[in-house]
């Protein structure tokens, strides 16, 4: 059994994350921010945390951490000359310091712990999509950053990070609500079809058991093809 924790828990991918961990046996501590959690789990401990608050409350976390993942982001797209300059510090705090402070806060136990971060990138920094700067400069510095952090950390903790393509989410609904919406985008992709949370759930879990032990420092394309096949 291990001890894991999750920052956005209640919503999206890291629900769909707390929903496997807790069915595998694990002891979950996960956040919320403005998403109440609906789902009851015996093994899963709720707390509210706004990670953009200036002194973060990690009190409940034992000194021992055999895990964390970092979900907070940010889909936000429009022509680079529309975005001001703040909106990329704005977008750069939630997806990237507020990485850092969590890793920051909870280092020693996740090295007692020998544990495994993950965290999120998108498919937009593997290939280039207009009107994605915004969010490609974000989650490029998270790449950057599980790599330095997989180099400076090993052995004792592990840094990788999964980069979705367009998956169902309520962060990800503004591209999804209607059935055009989601067969066009489905149509993109080489395996038909958009991703759901339990696609890149599964790749987390994966990247927190011992299963990936061997793994440090990648970043894990799971975009139904879209990244690296031609259609
Ligand atoms: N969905 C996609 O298509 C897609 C594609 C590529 C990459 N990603 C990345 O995958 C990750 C997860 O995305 P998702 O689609 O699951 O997003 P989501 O549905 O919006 O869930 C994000 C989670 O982060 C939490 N969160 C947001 N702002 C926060 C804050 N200020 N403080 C603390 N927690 C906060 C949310 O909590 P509350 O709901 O309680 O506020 C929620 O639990 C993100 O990093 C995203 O950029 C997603």
């Amino acid at each position: 059994m291990k001890k894991i924790l999750v920052i956005g828990g209640s919503s999206g991918i890291g629900r769909a994350v707390v929903a496997q961990l807790s069915s595998q046996g694990h002891e979950v501590f996960a956040t919320y921010n403005s998403t109440a959690p609906v789902d009851d789990y015996s093994n899963v401990h709720f707390f509210p945390l706004n990670i953009l608050d200036e002194t973060l409350d990690f009190s409940v976390i034992p000194n021992e951490l055999n895990g964390l993942v970092y979900c907070p982001g940010a889909i936000d797209l429009q022509p680079f000359s529309k975005i001001a300059p703040q909106a990329f510090i704005d977008d750069f705090n939630l997806q990237v310091v507020g990485a850092v402070k969590v890793i920051q806060a909870n280092i020693n136990a996740l090295r007692k712990g020998t544990g495994s971060v993950v965290f999120y990138s998108t498919v937009a920094n593997q290939m280039g999509f207009k009107y994605h700067s915004l969010v490609a400069a974000s989650k490029g510095a998270i790449e950057g950053l599980t790599k330095s952090l997989a180099s400076e950390y090993a052995p004792k903790v592990r840094f990788n990070a999964v980069a979705p393509s367009l998956t169902s989410t309520p962060l990800a609904s503004k591209f999804l609500n209607s059935d055009a919406k989601v067969e066009a985008n489905a149509k993109t992709h080489p395996l038909q079809r958009i991703g759901s949370a339990e696609d890149i759930a599964n790749m987390t879990t994966f990247l927190l058991s011992d299963q990936s032990s061997w793994v440090t420092g990648q970043v894990m394309h799971v975009d139904g093809g879209l990244s690296t096949l031609k259609m």
